[in-house]
């Protein structure tokens, strides 16, 4: 079913694209439903779906038996090629079961790499420094020092400054959580809020079910738990497979859900209300908690704020965690975590922890939370990043290998590409460093093998001629391995 609404999405995209390049001229008769299903490999319901929808668009009218024809008055404006022209890339499926997680020495090695500083950086999900609000952080550091006298150095409560707790908790209203100073834990970073509810919520040797691809982090923190993971099937556009995810929960392979619903890691999609209420609805019926790592809604590019799945729960069985690393900084190390109805064991297994947070950093934040800054600063991030969007898609369709496919996302900095085979995702990444670049090859997103043709980009940083040119070298060097690896004699003998 999922399949073949995409596939109508992908021919209907084509054929408006042909339309608008004047490859089809007013009045040219367009593709009989026959012939889709021939070209396309469609199924007849979903070409007469396709020609319906272009009649419906004013694109096309038909005419009684004969099929149906291009409606295109002379002098309409043509349509930009790039964004449409760049495919996005195919949903991914689920994983066979619940697998053991072994990514560390993996991840460990790509991170040594990341911080090395003269490193052009695609690889690790940052903003650059110079977007940052730095000069602002350091003068709320100063009042806050100023405010609270030498008691800034000392030890506070172990689940946050109340004054950052009610600063939270008022800030994630726009995300529709209606919550409390009391319902707000402060923790160091996303990554330790997300440590924390996952050894709350199970045991190891439990199954967590995750998108496919996922974040490398949730993957570590897992691992880390002693857990499995089951991975999902994930669209590029509208995130995880609900029916998927219940089927797994239904075959008791599940005892946990960690999913980053809005502007998913790596792939920036956004999960609607309707298929966030039903996850909220199943993973209730069936007592499966649910973690939500949230930390790019922010960097919003729809015009409105976008609901938290934690907000359509209505049951407290989500944990909610998020952070300001992302779009203040993420050295403060500063996240929370909202544990609704699992408060009890989530605050136990949080006294138990040796990560206390800085008061130094809370009450900087308290200051900086204070005004209308931080509002300002996610939507001067979010109108560069929405901007610049396009302008990476138009770099990667011009620079990378034809048939190239990447994400378009609807809020962050994140771009996943996948390269067509023969393609090696490790040797790309190492190859890239040479040439004093790094990017974040697909391997590291899964633990099934399944993304060994695929990289994240992240650009975090204004697209300055540097940055570009970067981006145009990566695009030469896939061309390079296809081509190499197309014709080694090793891939001959294999046939
Ligand atoms: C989806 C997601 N969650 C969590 C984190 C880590 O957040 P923090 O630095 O606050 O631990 C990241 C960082 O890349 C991320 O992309």
């Amino acid at each position: 079913m999922k399949h073949r609404s995409y596939r109508y999405e992908k021919i209907l995209e084509r054929l408006i694209g042909a339309v608008e390049m004047d490859i089809y001229r007013h009045g040219d008769r367009l593709p009989s439903v026959r012939q889709l299903m021939a070209t396309e490999g469609a199924s007849q319901s979903t070409a007469v779906r396709v020609l319906v929808e272009l009649e419906a668009r004013g694109l096309a009218y038909s005419r009684e038996r004969s099929g149906f024809f291009v409606r295109r008055p002379a002098g309409s404006k043509k349509r930009s090629l790039e964004p449409a022209m760049l495919d996005i890339p195919r949903p991914t499926e689920s994983s066979q079961g619940p697998h053991p997680v072994d990514v560390h020495h993996l991840i460990q090695d790509l991170f040594k790499a990341f911080r090395t500083s003269d490193l052009l950086a695609f690889g690790a999900a940052e903003v650059a420094k110079n977007l940052l609000p730095t000069a602002e952080l350091t003068e709320a550091m100063k009042r806050a020092v100023r405010v609270h006298g030498p008691s800034i150095y000392k030890t506070s409560d172990p689940h946050g400054v109340p004054e950052l707790r009610r600063a939270v908790a008022a800030f994630l209203q726009r995300r529709g959580l209606l919550v409390s100073e009391t319902d707000v834990l402060i923790t160091a970073g996303e990554t330790d809020a997300m440590a924390i509810a996952l050894r709350a919520l199970t045991r190891p040797g439990d199954a967590v079910a995750v998108e496919s691809p996922t974040f490398f982090g949730i993957l570590q923190e897992i691992q880390e738990a002693g857990l499995h993971v089951i991975e999902i099937a994930t669209h590029p556009t509208t995130g995880i497979d609900v029916d998927e995810l219940i089927r797994a929960a239904d075959d008791n392979k599940v005892q946990a859900v960690v999913l980053n619903p809005t502007f998913e890691n790596p792939f920036g999609c956004c999960m609607e209300p309707y298929a966030l209420r039903a996850i909220t609805d199943a993973m209730n019926q069936r007592s499966i908690p649910v973690i939500e790592d949230d930390v790019y809604s922010d960097l919003n590019f729809r015009n409105k704020p976008v609901k938290a799945l934690a907000s359509f729960d209505f049951y407290g069985n989500t944990v909610y965690c998020g952070s300001f690393s992302k779009i203040l900084s993420p050295g403060l190390r500063v996240g929370w975590c909202v544990p609704g109805k699992h408060a009890d064991v989530v605050k136990d297994i949080q006294l138990r922890r040796p990560t206390a947070v800085s008061t130094l950093s809370q009450y900087t934040l308290v200051e900086y939370l204070n005004g209308r800054r931080y509002a300002k600063h996610c939507s001067r991030l979010s109108d560069l990043f929405l901007r610049q969007r396009d302008q990476v898609r138009k770099l990667i369709k011009d620079t990378f290998p034809i048939g190239s496919t990447a994400t378009n996302p609807e809020g962050g900095f994140l771009f996943w590409i996948e390269i067509p085979p023969p393609f090696d995702a490790m040797e790309f990444y190492r190859r890239a460093l040479k040439l004093g670049i790094s990017i974040a090859p697909g391997p590291i997103f899964s633990v099934s093998n399944r993304f060994d043709h695929c990289f994240r980009l992240s650009v975090g940083a204004k697209l300055t001629p540097e940055i570009r040119n970067a981006i145009r070298k990566l695009g030469k060097l896939a061309e390079e391995i296809v081509r190499e690896m197309a014709t080694s004699p090793c891939r001959d003998a294999k046939g």
